[in-house]
């Protein structure tokens, strides 16, 4: 069993924020301009025509679909790297985690994945709901990715200390294939992904949001056995 905290990491993020934030500027201009102009090409050559004119219109296709992907590419990182501003409502973190998993439920019990979740009156967390629904979506489904044949997913919300403070902490354990004692510091890493489609993304826009929050996230897991993320969430809020 390995046991690991995430708050031992570096912030490597405010290093490379401010200029990759300006790249990304620039380079999304040009990007949406290729963008509506593939698709007024499109639209132009209409859906009939010579055998030659289907083939420029299949090439058009695909260019617009990887343009679109290097716009979602750029999108995701800009969220990554951008100076987050963050809401500080009073969150009821059983409540919010309730809302994720109903949203999702459908789709996730598709994949063949049980889902349990164990809710906790909990003190109020000053937060950002859309920011932790976004945290809490990450773990889910990186959860259900870990169980590509189906498993039980187990999240349940409880309270407990951190740094000689109250704090609320959503624990989320799957049954799936587990994560290497030297691998786990890497996946918080940007780009470090080993899923088909991952951008590798997930983690580290997560522990971001925990972060902003004042919190960190736990990891424990036994590969072949499966995993749990805890985010601990500081009832005080982050010091501003
Ligand atoms: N619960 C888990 N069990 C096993 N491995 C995990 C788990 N969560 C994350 N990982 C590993 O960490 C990697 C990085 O996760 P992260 O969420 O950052 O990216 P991703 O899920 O691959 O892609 P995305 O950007 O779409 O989230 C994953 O590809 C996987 O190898
Ligand atoms: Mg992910």
């Amino acid at each position: 069993m390995t046991a690991f905290d995430a708050s031992q990491l570096g912030h490597w993020e405010q290093d490379v924020a401010s200029l990759a934030g300006m790249l990304v500027h620039e380079v999304k201009n040009p990007l949406s301009t290729l963008n509506i102009s593939s698709q007024l090409l499109l639209e132009e050559l209409g859906d009939t025509g010579s055998a030659r004119d289907q083939r420029t219109r299949r090439r058009l296709e695909m260019m617009k679909s990887e343009i679109q992907r290097i716009e979602h590419i750029i999108s995701s990182f800009l969220q990554l790297t951008r100076p987050q501003q963050m809401q500080r409502d009073a969150i009821e973190v059983s409540r919010l985690v309730e809302d994720v998993i109903s949203r999702n439920r459908e789709a996730i019990e598709l994949d063949g994945i049980n889902i349990l979740f164990q809710p906790q009156e909990t003190p109020k967390v000053a937060g950002d709901a859309a920011l932790l629904h976004q945290a809490i979506l990450n773990l889910i489904l990186n959860g259900c990715s870990a169980m590509p044949d189906g498993g039980e997913l187990f999240i349940r919300v409880l309270i407990s200390t951190y740094r000689g403070g109250d704090a609320v902490v959503i624990e989320v354990t799957d049954t799936g294939v587990g994560i290497t004692e030297d691998a786990i510091p890497r996946i918080f890493r940007p780009y470090v992904s080993t899923r088909d489609g991952g951008t590798g993304l997930g983690l580290p826009t997560t522990l971001r949001i925990i972060r902003l929050h004042g919190g960190t996230i736990l990891v424990e897991s036994e590969p072949g056995q499966g995993s749990r993320f805890s985010v601990v969430l500081p009832t005080e809020g982050p010091s501003r």
